[in-house]
């Protein structure tokens, strides 16, 4: 199977469904479906097997190794049978936008049009916020099918922009229609307001019975360690929202090429998911500062969620160790 660098999750899944990554063996589907809904699609003239061997070649193969590729294309499968593809495309990297393209096999659109763009919406949705971390995914579509809409706002598409006689159309220029969706997921820099918050996550249950630490976190000892550590350079921490919610909180501490890491989930919080999102946002943040550091996480092997979440987001285990006179797991992110 071909991999993108850029993604830590290779295949998103629901139900019967998956996106994968391109698959060469897909071509001459994909360019017939494209050929015959040439309408709507930025092409002006029906591809060869050569247009198409050369784009594959000159184009797609290049995707996988990019640090930062302009496009990530997926087939769209159903039981491993590739019925669409997509993926998405124009991606802005200092912006954290992309444009989200996809079309079905042309035999599907008649009766299941709206049932596969939902699923490939909330499928590319995982890729764009869980792994990648975008901020904002948009369709742009000529004001051709309005039957498109329906099953973009049933994914919580909002309608955005019409762009007047923006596209060509059979010699005559139409409109094209924009409709987005925000991530519900956010990491900024920890600050002073942050202070209550991690200390009361700090001393809920859960959390000092995962900690090293078994004491209760006195407040007057936790503000000086807050304040301190926001002033330290080997410092680098990070509050995650989710869905405007102060929701999770990921800390790196550094020494020399090592950075440890921690999460806590707020306890309201906890069991949606939301750890395996912090730790990929967190990551990318962390190395996009500190690009050679190498992270480690301690985890007490009782704790069965944390080491879910950890291996979810690339880590593996490396070796049993003792850290404050206990047992400890050392896991490494690859
Ligand atoms: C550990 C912690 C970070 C996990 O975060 P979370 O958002 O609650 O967990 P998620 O919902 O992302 O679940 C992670 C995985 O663990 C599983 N899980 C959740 N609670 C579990 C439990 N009590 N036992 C076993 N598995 C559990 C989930 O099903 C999920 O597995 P899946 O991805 O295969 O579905 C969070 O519970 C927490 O902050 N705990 C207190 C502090 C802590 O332990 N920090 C880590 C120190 S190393």
């Amino acid at each position: 199977m071909n991999s993108y660098k850029i993604l830590k999750r290779q295949v998103f899944s629901k139900d019967n469904y998956a996106i994968v990554p391109i698959r060469m063996q897909d071509r001459f589907d994909i360019m017939q479906w494209r050929n015959e809904q040439m309408y709507h699609l930025r092409q002006n003239k029906p591809l060869t097997e050569d247009d198409q061997n050369l784009y594959f070649e000159r184009v797609v193969a290049k995707l996988f190794e990019q640090d930062q590729p302009e496009q990530i294309l997926f087939s769209y499968l159903e039981n491993e049978k590739c019925i669409g593809y997509g993926g998405l495309v124009h991606i802005n990297w200092i912006d954290k936008h992309a444009e989200i393209s996809f079309i079905m096999a042309t035999k599907l659109e008649a009766n299941h049009f709206e049932q596969h763009w939902q699923t490939y919406l909330s499928l590319i949705e995982q890729v764009a916020f869980k792994d990648l971390g975008l901020h904002k995914i948009y369709t742009y579509a000529f004001d051709l099918r309005p039957h498109l809409y329906k099953a973009f706002e049933a994914s919580g598409f909002k309608k955005e922009a019409v762009l007047k006689e923006h596209g060509r159309f059979n010699d005559t220029f139409i409109d094209v229609i924009l409709h987005s969706k925000f991530s519900p997921y956010y990491l900024r820099n920890a600050s002073p307001e942050d202070t209550l918050s991690i200390y009361e996550w700090a001393n809920d249950p859960a959390t000092r019975q995962n900690s090293f630490v078994y004491d209760k976190v006195k407040l007057e000892e936790h503000k000086n360690w807050f304040k301190t550590k926001l002033k330290q350079p080997e410092a680098d921490y990070y509050m995650g929202f989710y869905q405007n919610i102060k929701s999770g909180f990921v800390r790196f501490d550094m020494e020399d090429e090592i950075s440890v890491i921690g999460i806590n989930i707020s306890p309201e919080q906890r069991g949606k998911g939301l750890s395996n999102v912090f730790l990929n946002l967190g990551i990318k943040l962390h190395l996009a500062k500190y690009k050679q550091q190498q992270i480690h996480a301690y985890i007490k092997p009782e704790n069965e969620a944390s080491k879910k979440a950890f291996t979810k987001a690339g880590f593996r285990f490396f070796s049993k160790e003792i850290i404050k006179n206990q047992n400890a797991l050392l896991y490494k992110y690859e």
